[in-house]
C-alpha cells in the first residue's frame, strides 16, 4: 500500500498483512462524495483564516472536482489506499502538488470521518423518507378502493372480528408514520458540525466553525471535541429506525405470505414478483416477501452490532469505530431496497374478494357483537359474554351457524333477544357497529384515510424543507464565487 499519510513516525514499512487488515477503502470509498464535500468546506474555511492562499484554494477545489469525476468515471485505482481520506489527500497531491499538503491543517481523520458519516446519513434519511412516503401513498390508494371489502381480523392467528380491508391496510400506514417520526428525529441528531474537534482536543487553529456549519448546511455545532470523535449514537439511532422499518415490513410480509397460501388465497401476488422452484414445476413462490423478512434480521443484527461496537469502548476515537461503516451501509441499503421493492409488489397485489368473503362464514366473527347487543338491551357485559359463548358452543355442537337459530331458541338463553338481533349481528353491521374513532366502521375508516392523506401532504412539505438542509459539493464550492 502506498501513500500513507502518517508515515513519519513509523520507520519500518508495515507488513503487507497489516495493510490489508487495517484497510477500510473497500467500504469507505462509498463516502467519497461526502469526504470531498467536507474537504472543500474545510479548505474554504482555511482560506478564510489565512492558512491557504486564494490561488492554493482554487487549485485545491479544482483538484477535488477532478478526483470526484475520476472516481465517478471508475478511473481511480482505489485499492492502493488505506481509506477514503488518504485517497483524497494523495490524489490531490498528484494533481496539484505541494498545496495538497495543507488540506489536513486543523483537522484529523477522527472528526473527518464523523463529518462524512453525518453527511451520508442526512442524505440516506431523505431517501428513506421519500420511499416511505411513496409506500404510504400506495397504501392509501389501495385502501380507498377497498372500503367495501370485509375481511376477518385475526388475533392469536385465530379469526377474531370482521374489519374492513382498508382498516387492516391502514394499520400499516400508522407503522410507517412512526418510522418517519423516527427518521426525522435522527436527522436532527445527525445535523451537527463535528469539524473543529480534530483528533480529540479541538483544533489549534482559529477555525470559523459557524461558517463551516453554514456552508455544509448543518443546523447545530458539536460542543465537546472528545465527545465528537467517539460518539456514534447518531449511527445507532439511525440503524434503530431502519430496524423498526424493517420490522414493520417484515410483519406486513408475514401476513401477505400467509394470505398468499393456497389455504387462505386472500391475495394473489403478481407473477412478475414471484419466483419458481428448480424442481417443483407447479410452484409460484413469494420470495420477495420472504427475503424482506430475512433481511429484517440482518438489520436487527446491524443494530446489535452497532451497540456492541460501542459498549466497553474507552472514550474518544478507537480504531474499532472503523467497523461502523459496514454496519451503517448494510442497514441503510437493506432498508432502502426493501421499502422500494415492497412498494412495487404491493401496487400489483390482487385481493381475492370471493375467498375473503367466504372466510367470514362459519367462524362466529359476530360473537362479540351478540354480547354487545345484549348489553345494549340491559344485560351486564360478563353475563352477555357468557350467554354468547354458550350459544357459539351450541352452534358448533349442532354444526349450524348463528342465524340458523330461531328467536325462540335465543330467548331460551336470554329474554333480551328480540328479532332485531339478526340485523344487528350480520357481518356488515358488526363492522358499522363500531363507534370509536380508531375503529373499523366505514365512516371512520374513510375519515382516517382522509386525514392520513393530509398527513402525507405535510410529510411531503417537511421532506422538501429537509432537502434544503442538505448541501452538496457544488453548493459548497459556490461559496468562493
Ligand atoms: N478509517 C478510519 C475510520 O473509519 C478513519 C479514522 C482513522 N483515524 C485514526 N486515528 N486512525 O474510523
Amino acid at each position: 500500500m502506498e501513500n500513507k499519510i502518517w508515515k513519519g513516525r513509523i520507520s519500518k514499512n508495515t507488513d503487507e498483512a497489516v495493510d490489508k487488515f487495517t484497510s477500510s477503502i473497500d467500504v469507505d470509498k462509498d463516502l467519497y462524495l461526502y469526504d470531498i464535500t467536507g474537504t472543500a468546506a474545510h479548505v474554504i474555511g482555511l482560506n478564510k483564516i489565512g492558512i491557504i492562499t486564494e490561488s492554493e484554494l482554487k487549485k485545491i477545489l479544482n483538484g477535488l472536482k477532478k478526483i470526484k469525476s475520476s472516481i465517478e468515471a471508475g478511473q481511480l485505482d482505489t485499492g492502493m489506499y488505506e481509506d477514503i481520506h488518504s485517497l483524497v489527500e494523495n490524489e490531490l497531491g498528484k494533481i496539484i502538488g505541494e498545496a495538497a499538503m495543507k488540506i489536513h491543517t486543523g483537522r484529523s481523520r477522527n472528526d473527518q470521518v464523523v463529518l462524512d458519516e453525518r453527511l451520508f446519513i442526512k442524505e440516506a434519511i431523505i431517501d428513506l423518507l421519500n420511499k416511505i412516503i411513496a409506500l404510504q401513498k400506495n397504501i392509501i390508494e389501495i385502501s380507498l378502493k377497498s372500503t367495501d371489502i370485509i375481511m376477518p381480523a385475526y388475533t392469536h392467528m385465530q379469526k377474531a372480528q370482521p374489519v374492513l380491508l382498508s382498516h387492516y391496510l391502514m394499520s400499516f400506514f400508522q407503522n410507517f408514520n412512526r418510522d418517519k417520526t423516527g427518521f426525522l428525529s435522527n436527522f436532527e441528531g445527525s445535523d451537527s458540525l463535528p469539524l473543529g474537534a480534530a483528533a480529540c482536543a479541538g483544533s489549534g487553529y482559529n477555525l470559523d466553525r459557524k461558517f463551516l456549519k453554514n456552508i455544509l448546511g448543518f443546523k447545530y455545532l458539536d460542543s465537546n471535541s472528545m465527545d465528537t470523535v467517539g460518539n456514534r449514537d447518531f449511527i445507532i439511532d439511525f440503524i434503530y429506525s431502519c430496524c423498526k422499518t424493517m420490522l414493520h415490513l417484515s410483519r406486513f410480509c408475514e401476513d401477505l405470505i400467509i394470505y398468499n397460501t393456497g389455504e387462505f388465497s386472500f391475495i394473489e401476488i403478481d407473477e412478475s414478483f414471484c419466483t419458481g422452484s428448480s424442481i417443483m414445476p407447479q410452484k409460484k413462490n413469494p420470495d420477495i416477501l420472504e427475503l424482506i423478512r430475512g433481511k429484517s434480521s440482518v438489520v436487527a443484527g446491524n443494530l446489535v452490532q452497532s451497540i456492541i461496537l460501542l459498549k466497553g469502548l474507552p472514550s474518544t476515537y478507537n480504531r474499532d469505530l472503523q467497523e461502523d461503516k459496514k454496519i451503517l451501509f448494510s442497514a441503510y441499503q437493506e432498508t432502502s431496497s426493501s421499502i422500494e421493492i415492497f412498494k412495487k409488489l404491493l401496487e400489483k397485489i390482487k385481493f381475492n374478494t370471493e375467498k375473503i368473503a367466504d372466510s367470514l362464514n362459519d367462524s362466529f366473527l359476530e360473537a362479540t357483537d351478540i354480547a354487545d347487543y345484549l348489553v345494549k338491551k340491559g344485560e351486564s357485559f360478563r353475563k352477555a359474554h357468557n350467554i354468547a359463548g354458550k350459544i357459539v358452543k351450541y352452534c358448533i355442537d349442532k354444526k349450524i351457524i348463528f342465524t340458523d337459530l330461531k328467536l325462540d331458541r335465543l330467548k331460551g338463553y336470554s329474554d333480551c333477544f328480540e328479532k332485531d338481533i339478526y340485523e344487528y349481528v350480520n357481518i356488515k353491521s358488526c363492522v358499522s357497529n363500531k363507534k370509536t374513532d380508531c375503529g373499523t366502521s366505514k365512516k371512520q375508516v374513510i375519515a382516517n384515510i382522509e386525514s392520513s392523506a393530509k398527513k402525507i401532504k405535510s410529510s411531503e412539505l417537511e421532506l422538501k424543507k429537509l432537502k434544503e438542509r442538505i448541501t452538496d459539493f457544488n453548493e459548497v464550492i459556490e461559496y468562493i464565487k
